[in-house]
């Protein structure tokens, strides 16, 4: 998929960019002429990825865990220094919690998830906000899920997280509004990435999505960074505080009813 998108000069840092969702939104963003910072946790699956997407110098992989506060703020310092700035953070970095209903729920899942999920985002954000305030403008894109918008079964703790993304996406937003800093989410169904692919081997899983999407099919990492690249240009200039539903129209009702 090619846009004409001109992100030239604007600096970028994509967390969980080794795989998956984060991954394709970095390449997305670096095809559109960003330098673009390819950040996980996974330091050489980063690294890799950055060379993957093809424009030396303008993509570098960086090994930093979200969920510690003093990590990214050196991280973020360090890539500010080097790129000119930040204008753009996409915050895909993530993980889920074990599908389990609630009655059988781990706090060491709850305080991990919550760590990553949530925390990870206010800390990528807040130690952000300086460097996208100084460039006088910035886009905070941050991943959510449709389980923030609907509940799906035996997922509580992964659904608290994520509904905590959208309420703290309006938060930021808000606060930031002034600087001229917009915060927006995307809400995705399942895409096919290895965070879901394991899911998504049930056939029945699979079945069952497909029928339950009114649009019929599961997404791809592409089906998302397109979205990012929308909420990370001036095409986007007037939204901030939302969350998009990227899902095939599953949060607008049940497809298969057909009244005669
Ligand atoms: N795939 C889906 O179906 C789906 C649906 C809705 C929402 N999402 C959300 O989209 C985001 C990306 O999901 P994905 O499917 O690409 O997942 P994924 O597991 O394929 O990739 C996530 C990446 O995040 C990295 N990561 C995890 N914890 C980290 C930490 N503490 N610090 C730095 N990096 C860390 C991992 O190393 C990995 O590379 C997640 O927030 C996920 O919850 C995914």
């Amino acid at each position: 998929m090619t846009y004409a998108v001109d992100l030239t000069g604007r600096s970028a840092v994509v967390t969980g960019a080794a795989q998956g969702i984060g991954k394709a939104v970095a390449a997305m963003l670096c095809r559109a002429g960003a330098a673009v910072a390819f950040v996980d946790r996974n330091a050489a699956g980063a690294e890799a990825a950055a060379r993957e997407a093809g424009v030396p110098g303008r993509a570098r992989g960086i090994g930093v865990d979200i969920s510690d506060e003093t990590s990214v703020a050196s991280a973020w310092q360090d890539i500010a220094a080097q790129a000119g700035g930040i204008d753009i953070v996409v915050n895909a970095a993530g993980v889920i919690s074990p599908n389990v209903p609630a009655d059988q729920a781990e706090m060491s899942d709850f305080d991990r998830v919550i760590a990553v999920n949530l925390k990870g985002i206010l800390i990528t954000a807040k130690h952000a906000y300086p460097h996208l305030k100084a460039g006088g403008r910035g886009s905070i894109i941050n991943l959510s899920s449709q389980a923030a918008l609907l509940s799906l079964p035996n997922q509580a703790i992964y659904t608290a997280s994520k509904g905590g993304v959208t309420s703290l996406t309006r938060s930021l937003a808000i606060d930031w509004a002034r600087d001229n800093i917009r915060v927006n989410a995307i809400a995705p169904t399942f895409i096919r990435t290895p965070m879901a692919e394991p899911m998504l081997a049930d056939p029945a899983v699979l079945r069952a999505s497909e029928r339950r999407i009114p649009l019929g099919r599961v997404g791809v990492p592409d089906d998302i960074a397109s979205v990012a690249l929308f909420l990370a240009s001036d095409m986007s200039s007037l939204m901030t505080g939302q969350t998009l539903a990227v899902d095939g129209g599953w949060s607008i009702g049940e497809p298969g009813l057909d009244l005669k």
